[in-house]
């Protein structure tokens, strides 16, 4: 690696300004990168503040579905990541070309898919959904439509019990939320049985099951700012314990649980990002988010219709 400055925090917000660079960030990453954020939130303000801004180039420091929507939403900008190889299990395990197979199957269903997929799936869907809309978008969909839903199958199966709707599932899961241990969270709530246990829905029925709240990222972090209650177990990635401890230091957060131990919690492609790549990306404005302009706009349409019911 090239030689860094001393200063990176103020050599990041430097070349910000001179680049005109606006830097997203999930909360799912470090501490360090959140604070520097122009924008942080999940997956959908991300899409929200990308559609909005009006910046020379984008830094996106979460994965690489996420900055591919930013640059959908924004072919003429420049849009740049920490690491190209920063993906996901939900996208790297349902293939455009199997997912258009699956669709093939059943012509006349509504297909429904989770921002968490590349834009080959996405451009072969008719809405696209994030975990804090994704019920507004199911219940968009006339009763007498079938619907596919891909390739999250437990936040589908989630939405399933939410709206009484049948669907069929990709059984696509997430490496992070799949972790989670039935066995040690109920340990762990007998000793501490005055915390709230919080999840997110990509985590699996069992979990989802002992929960007393269940939400998006920000729907999570609100709900613990807003609630009463003074410790949490919280079951999703461990980034979003920072904002949660930021805006309420008298409260107590406790990660959930994995099945073995280790740092599985922690999401091993959103944490390939660090704040040295985030300064590298911004001086050298690579790597950068390139696309065919046909897939971009066939995967434009559905991402626009989520963002215009949201
Ligand atoms: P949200 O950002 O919608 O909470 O989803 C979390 C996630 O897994 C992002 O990859
Ligand atoms: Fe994908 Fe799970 Fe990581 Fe989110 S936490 S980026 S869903 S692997």
């Amino acid at each position: 690696m090239s030689q860094l400055p001393a200063d990176l925090d103020q050599a990041i917000v430097d070349l910000k300004k001179e680049r005109n660079a606006v830097l997203l960030a999930h909360y799912y990453q470090d501490g360090d990168i959140q604070d520097l954020a122009d924008h942080l939130g999940d997956s959908l303000q991300l899409a929200q503040a990308a559609k909005k801004t009006d910046a020379d180039v984008i830094l996106f420091a979460g994965v690489h579905f996420m900055a591919e929507t930013a640059k959908i939403l924004n072919p003429d900008r420049i849009v740049v990541v920490p690491d190209m190889a920063a993906g996901c299990s939900l996208a790297d395990g349902c293939p455009g070309d199997r997912f258009r197979a699956w669709r093939a199957k059943y012509p006349d269903a509504v297909s429904i898919s989770y921002i968490n997929c590349n834009a080959e799936v996405k451009a072969a869907s008719d809405y696209i959904c994030t975990s804090s809309n994704a019920e507004k978008i199911v219940r968009a969909v006339p009763e007498d439509k079938e619907i596919l839903f891909a390739p999250d199958k437990n936040l589908g199966r989630w939405l399933m019990q939410k709206t009484g709707r049948k669907m069929r599932l990709w059984q696509g899961s997430c490496v992070v939320h799949e972790t989670f241990s039935e066995k040690k969270l109920i340990q762990l709530k007998e000793r501490y049985p005055k915390a709230k246990v919080i999840a997110h829905p990509e985590c699996e029925a069992p979990i989802l099951a002992l929960a007393d709240f269940i939400g998006s990222t920000t729907a999570l972090l609100k709900y613990t700012i807003s609630d009463e209650g003074q410790q949490y177990i919280v079951l999703t990635e461990d980034g979003i314990l920072h904002q949660m401890k930021k805006a309420s230091p008298a409260k107590d957060f406790i990660s959930g649980p994995p099945q073995a131990s280790c740092a599985c919690n922690e999401c091993p492609f959103m944490r390939l990002n660090t704040l040295e790549k985030v300064y590298l990306a911004l001086r050298d404005l690579e790597p950068r988010i390139e696309m065919d302009p046909q897939l971009r706009e066939a995967a434009r349409i559905p991402i626009e219709r989520m963002l215009a019911l949201s």
